[in-house]
């Protein structure tokens, strides 16, 4: 049985995450969608919106779990018993950095296997903070994240 995680800050979920989250859970049996919680970094939704986000978006696959995890991912992946993890990859300036997360995932545990899913050319451009810039200077999103996200985002802004 295909086990996969889907790690990310998601801060906010955009249509690329998930574009990758769909694809993901057709080919793995299933899928945790894993949400970094990094008190090092300061994030604009907190973890429970984020959460609360990527239920809504993912309520429709059944095969798709949404948690969340401090630490190591490697641990959480080992908790989770799962043997796959999944990252997606927009441009080459994306690969460095994923190359170096892989390798050390590698080095923790050989038997959990780092797989790359290329983003769909769509959503190339759509990055959390691309979507949080625009959004705080009154641009248009709604072709960048999913619509029950962009109200969130809406009311956000409009606090
Ligand atoms: O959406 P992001 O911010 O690019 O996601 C990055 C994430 C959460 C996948 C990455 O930072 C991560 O796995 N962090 C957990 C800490 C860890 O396991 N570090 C060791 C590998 S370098």
């Amino acid at each position: 049985m295909s086990r996969a995680i889907y790690p990310g800050s998601f801060d906010p979920v955009t249509k690329g995450h998930l574009d990758i989250i769909i694809r993901a859970s057709k080919i793995m049996d299933h899928l945790t969608v894993a949400v970094l919680d990094n008190p090092r970094k300061v994030a604009t939704y907190n973890i429970d919106d984020r959460l609360e986000m990527l239920r809504m978006v993912t309520k429709h696959y059944s095969n798709v779990e949404v948690g969340y995890f401090k630490g190591l991912l490697i641990e959480y992946a080992q908790q989770k018993n799962v043997n796959i993890i999944i990252k997606g990859l927009r441009a080459m300036s994306d690969f460095e950095f994923e190359f170096q997360m892989a390798l050390v995932n590698q080095k923790l545990n050989a038997d959990i296997e780092t797989l790359f899913m290329m983003t769909n050319s769509k959503y190339s451009y759509i990055s959390s903070s691309i979507v949080k810039e625009i959004a705080a200077f009154g641009g248009k999103i709604s072709n960048m994240v999913p619509p029950e996200v962009h109200e969130m985002i809406l009311a956000k802004y409009n606090e």
